[in-house]
């Protein structure tokens, strides 16, 4: 079971991954959390240099390759192997970040988009993904306040609009791989949802 956590700056997916990886291994499951970009070594590093705010002249070609990068190291290297291993893996964004941030928010070309993803997964789709839903100022300001400002979180409130508006076409589109959280509800209550969401995917154990 592969499961992934998207949604626009300040939604809490970071937060909540922790507490839902506890949960589910009290539950006799076993988890493994994951990011994106990083969760290797050589991703890490690709990481860096992604959201360092002196790489401010980076093309959006080049921010979209070095994702792709930082991808194709960590699906084969830890992804993969987890999952055929029978573990579940939950990942802090995957492809669908590309989609939304570099096709939507830069406004790439999502056919392109969507062969560069194919080419960096080997065309490994997740079995659940979750957006945790945001109105993109609250998020921005939240992510401002937790003093975790990266390049991208730099780029204009336009584009992360753009990003929003991304990721709900995509929910509409995929329904069945998508369910959507309302991340402007306590912290709890959130917990409780993505708790609920996937346990109804795996079934209890
Ligand atoms: P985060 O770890 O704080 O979520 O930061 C990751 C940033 O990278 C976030 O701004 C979204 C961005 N991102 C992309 O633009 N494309 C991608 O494919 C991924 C995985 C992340």
């Amino acid at each position: 079971m592969f499961i992934t956590l998207e949604g626009p700056e300040g939604s809490g997916k970071t937060s909540h991954i922790p507490h839902l990886v506890e949960y589910l291994r009290e539950k006799g499951y076993v988890v493994f959390p994951t990011r994106e970009p990083g969760g290797t070594s050589i991703s890490e590093q690709i990481r860096d240099t992604l959201h360092n705010l002196k790489n401010a002249e980076m093309h959006p070609r080049t921010e979209t390759l070095l994702y792709q990068a930082a991808r194709a190291q960590i699906v084969e290297q830890v992804i993969k192997p987890r999952l055929a291993a029978g573990e579940i893996v939950i990942s802090d964004r995957y492809y669908d970040s590309t989609i939304a941030y570099q096709g939507y928010g830069h406004q790439q070309n999502l056919d392109q988009i969507r062969l560069l993803i194919n080419y960096a997964t080997g065309g490994l789709v997740p079995d659940l993904t979750i957006l945790l839903d945001l109105d993109v100022e609250v998020g921005l300001k939240r992510k401002s306040n937790a003093d975790e400002w990266n390049r991208l979180d730099a780029y204009t409130v336009e584009f992360h609009r753009r990003v929003r508006a991304g990721y709900l076409e995509m929910v509409k589109a995929e329904p069945k791989r998508w369910i959507m959280v309302d991340a402007s509800q306590r912290w709890e209550r959130v917990q409780e949802n993505l708790r609920e969401k996937i346990l109804d995917k795996i079934g209890t154990k």
